[in-house]
């Protein structure tokens, strides 16, 4: 097991009903800017359980965050929280309200001359405005993490920074705001947070066989909920259980004393960059080809993934490797997932070209053992076409 440094600030209200600890939560004397997205929150009644529980304390309002949230946007809520002086940031919705003001938390109070630089120079964060979420969306982990994706529209760019400075000082989970999700969220969300579990486990041996199991226990559980977590009428138990192995993928756990790959993340980002795609469908096509790619590698954790995840056995004429990732395409497929980039209309060779652009340009390796180069991702891309 490698060495790790694990920190976990986020205090985590999970159940029906739980909205209404608001009040307990957060001090009277804030004031807060609570920020939202393209709107769900109000046909869902979110808002309403938010604004009730936050009585009289002085809130204003910054809505319009969009999917993939933009810095164009960001800076809006960010002249906002300044001019107000704000002391407390609240999101509430998905992933993408929550990146976003993560973003916004560290951008009020920074100092250099542009808080792009957090993205694109790796600045750091000195001081961030303390936040929280109300999280309708079980998919990014970013409840529990000190993470966040941001987009410039003008650059078609979409990167990632971190620090714990801006990890939620708390997140309330009601499985019951998931009900108002179309299915095709839930479908993504479902995707998200597999590969999130992926991304930590299906690299190579270091001897982490507590890590392993709870990977595994993520994975066979989102495998054997995902029909119930789909269902309609949404079930409670299912949607809670969904939540809670949402969060649990990307929290940090999985990752203390393993080594992770990410390589997907990073080339599905390009293709939401230029092509727009949800982040989940982006990794739903780089997965399985990259996989495939690299499956000398990872073979010894794809046996495993192959046998302790499918139940797949060694017989002979058989291939494992190959059944293993076949089998994680039929999961995909079975809740409605596509896998290639011709599903979308989106030309192989021209995405893989711009990418590989893109990475030669910046310098990018990735994969466990940085040696993923931009001629490789190119490779990846054509074999998703
Ligand atoms: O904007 P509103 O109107 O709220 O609607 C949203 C949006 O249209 C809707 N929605 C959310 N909760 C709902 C709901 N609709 C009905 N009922 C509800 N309860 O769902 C749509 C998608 O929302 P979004 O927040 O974009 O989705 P998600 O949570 O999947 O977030 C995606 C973003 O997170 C980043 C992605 O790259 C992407 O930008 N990620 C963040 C990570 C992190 N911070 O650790 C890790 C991930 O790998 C990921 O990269
Ligand atoms: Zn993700």
């Amino acid at each position: 097991m490698k060495n790790f440094n694990f920190k976990s600030p986020t205090q985590i209200v999970f159940g029906k009903g739980t909205i209404s600890k608001l009040v307990e939560l957060i001090s009277q004397d804030e004031k807060i800017l609570l920020t939202y997205g393209g709107g769900s929150i109000f046909k869902n009644g979110v808002y309403e359980q938010v604004k009730a529980a936050l009585g009289a304390r002085k809130v204003v309002e910054f809505g319009g965050i969009e999917v993939n949230p933009t810095f164009e946007t960001l800076m809006k809520a960010v002249e906002v929280g300044r001019h107000e002086k704000v002391t407390f940031l609240l999101a509430v919705g998905g992933g993408s309200v929550l990146d976003g003001t993560k973003f916004i938390a560290a951008a009020i109070p920074f100092e250099g001359d542009d808080p792009w630089d957090l993205l694109s120079k790796n600045a750091k964060v000195v001081r961030a405005i303390p936040l929280a979420s109300v999280m309708t969306l079980p998919a990014t982990g970013s409840e529990m993490n000190s993470g966040a994706v941001i987009s410039r529209k003008s650059t078609q760019e979409k990167l990632s920074f971190g620090d714990w400075k801006i990890a939620p000082q708390f997140s309330i989970l009601d499985p019951e705001t998931t009900y108002s999700l179309p299915k095709i969220q839930i479908r993504n969300g479902i995707v998200d947070s597999y590969i999130h579990v992926m991304e930590q486990y299906l690299t190579y041996p270091v001897a982490s066989p507590l890590q392993d199991r709870q990977a595994e226990a993520i994975l066979k559980t989102l495998l054997e909920e995902a029909d119930a977590i789909l269902a309609e009428p949404a079930d409670y138990d299912a949607r809670a259980t969904y939540m809670w192995s949402a969060t649990q993928a990307l929290n940090g756990n999985l990752s203390c004393g393993v080594v992770a790959d990410w390589a997907t993340h990073g080339i599905g980002h390009e293709i939401t960059a230029f092509y727009g795609l949800a982040h989940a469908e982006t990794l739903a096509i780089v997965y399985p080809a990259l996989i495939r790619y690299k499956k000398e590698q990872k073979r010894e954790k794809i046996l495993q993934y192959a046998q302790r995840i499918f139940g797949l056995c060694e017989l002979p004429g058989h291939n494992l490797v190959e059944e293993a990732i076949r089998a994680t395409e039929v999961f995909f497929h079975r809740i409605g997932m596509p896998t290639r980039l011709s599903d979308y209309g989106i030309d192989a060779q021209e995405a893989a070209q711009r990418i590989r652009d893109r990475f030669m340009a910046r310098n990018t390796k990735l994969g466990e053992h940085r040696d993923i180069f931009p001629d490789d991702v190119f490779k990846i891309l054509l074999a998703a076409a």
